[in-house]
């Protein structure tokens, strides 16, 4: 019997900055290297600002592939016949813009996270994205690392009983006070501060071990939370919010912080089960380390065991692999990071801004 080709996935790359350049170097790697020999990833196009910015990008990151086409304009890229999936990777708060005209030329979409600046945008972009008939993905690439997808059987399968408390942290010490005011963690005009940048990953694990868990039945929980400001600009530098899921057949709290101005805790995440806990050693955007800890009924640890992972690359490219499987089979959403999960994200973020008077300035916002 014929072997079956690998599914061949053409990308446009809009914009040229960090995460850019770390999405691009994984889309290089091997895809065998991961067990991945069903999808490739082929670079078709970069656009950046400028096209001596998306050249120099083609040459550093891209190794110089002469095949992959600068352009100084995002809009080229949408526009381009031989991209048939684009990655927007500009600061928070020009996602909804990117990916809308992304969509309007009936492109896939993976966009960075925080998705969008708010939830208005977010429900604009799934109106635009059905109409379009595109697939449409948050590259929240947590959800897909193998330690994740792991401790997710382990939740759902009960081994440890029933999630009751969890907490996780993200913190990036940014140096604040030597920053310029203008980098986008500081800048209210790019969306800055902690909750936008690194509450997405806290909440992941939330969203991952209690949201999605089968006895939650996609219940949505009350939200509480508290924010700290910096002087600096006004952006928050400490948010926690703790989400409480109350189903008829689960009762659990998350307890969720970050922060711009202190390391990472470890460990990132713990999830406090019935029958055992789970340690997530950070970092928790892309963890290797697990401990699982049984307990006996008086909670003393009974068994202990503790799980490593490793992989070539950064680990960018599982939610690619997620993009090029879904479009292959013409879904228009992924059915492990679907819409409700982001929109719900989006729901919580925009409450808590809420609670805490959190506003960005007139404009940035693009649907209110
Ligand atoms: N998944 C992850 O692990 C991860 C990690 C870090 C950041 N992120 C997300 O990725 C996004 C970008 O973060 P980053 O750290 O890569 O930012 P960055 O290094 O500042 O790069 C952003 C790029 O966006 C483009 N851009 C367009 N308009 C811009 C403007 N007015 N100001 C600044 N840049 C503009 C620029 O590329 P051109 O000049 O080429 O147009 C710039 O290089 C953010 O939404 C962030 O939350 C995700």
């Amino acid at each position: 019997m014929a072997a079956t080709s690998p599914f061949v996935l053409r990308w446009g790359i809009i914009s040229t900055g960090g995460i850019a350049t770390k999405f691009v170097t994984d889309l290089l790697v091997d895809p065998k290297s991961r067990d991945a020999p069903d999808v490739v990833h082929k670079i078709t196009a970069v656009g950046s600002r400028s096209v001596e910015k998306a050249q120099e990008f083609i040459d550093t990151v891209a190794g110089g592939d002469k095949s992959i086409k600068p352009y100084g304009s995002y809009h080229d890229v949408y526009a381009d016949k031989d991209v048939d999936a684009i990655y927007i990777g500009t600061p928070h708060t020009f996602h909804y813009v990117n990916a809308l005209d992304a969509i309007k030329a009936g492109k896939s979409v993976l966009c960075e996270k925080p998705v969008t600046t708010n939830l208005p945008e977010l429900r604009a972009l799934h109106t635009a994205a059905k109409e379009h008939n595109v697939f449409f993905m948050e590259a929240m690439w947590t959800r897909f690392q193998p330690l994740s997808l792991e401790i997710k059987r382990i939740i759902d399968q009960g081994a440890l009983g029933d999630p009751v408390v969890l907490h996780a942290d993200l913190s990036g010490n940014f140096d604040i006070h030597n920053l310029p005011l203008t980098h986008r963690i500081l800048d209210p005009a790019l969306g800055g501060g902690a909750l936008l940048d690194l509450g997405p990953y806290p909440l992941i694990w939330a969203i991952l071990a209690l949201y999605e868990h089968p006895k939650n039945n996609s219940t949505k929980p009350q939200i509480s939370s508290s924010m700290l400001k910096t002087p600096l600009t006004g952006v928050d530098s400490n948010t926690s919010f703790t989400l409480n899921f109350t189903s008829s057949s689960l009762s659990a709290q998350a307890i969720l912080t970050c922060s711009i101005n202190l390391n990472a805790p470890n460990p990132g995440v713990i999830i406090r089960c019935t029958r055992g806990t789970i340690i997530i050693e950070p970092p928790i955007y892309c963890p290797k380390v697990y401990i699982l800890q049984y307990h006996d009924d008086s909670g003393k640890i009974v068994r202990e065991e503790k799980r490593v992972f490793e992989y070539v690359g950064g680990g960018w490219h599982f939610p690619a692999d997620e993009v090029a499987r879904c479009v292959r089979d013409g879904k228009k959403e992924s059915e492990v990071w679907g819409w409700d999960k982001i929109l719900l994200e989006m729901e919580i973020f925009d409450t808590i801004r809420k609670q805490n008077d959190f506003n960005l300035p007139p404009g940035v916002e693009k649907v209110l």
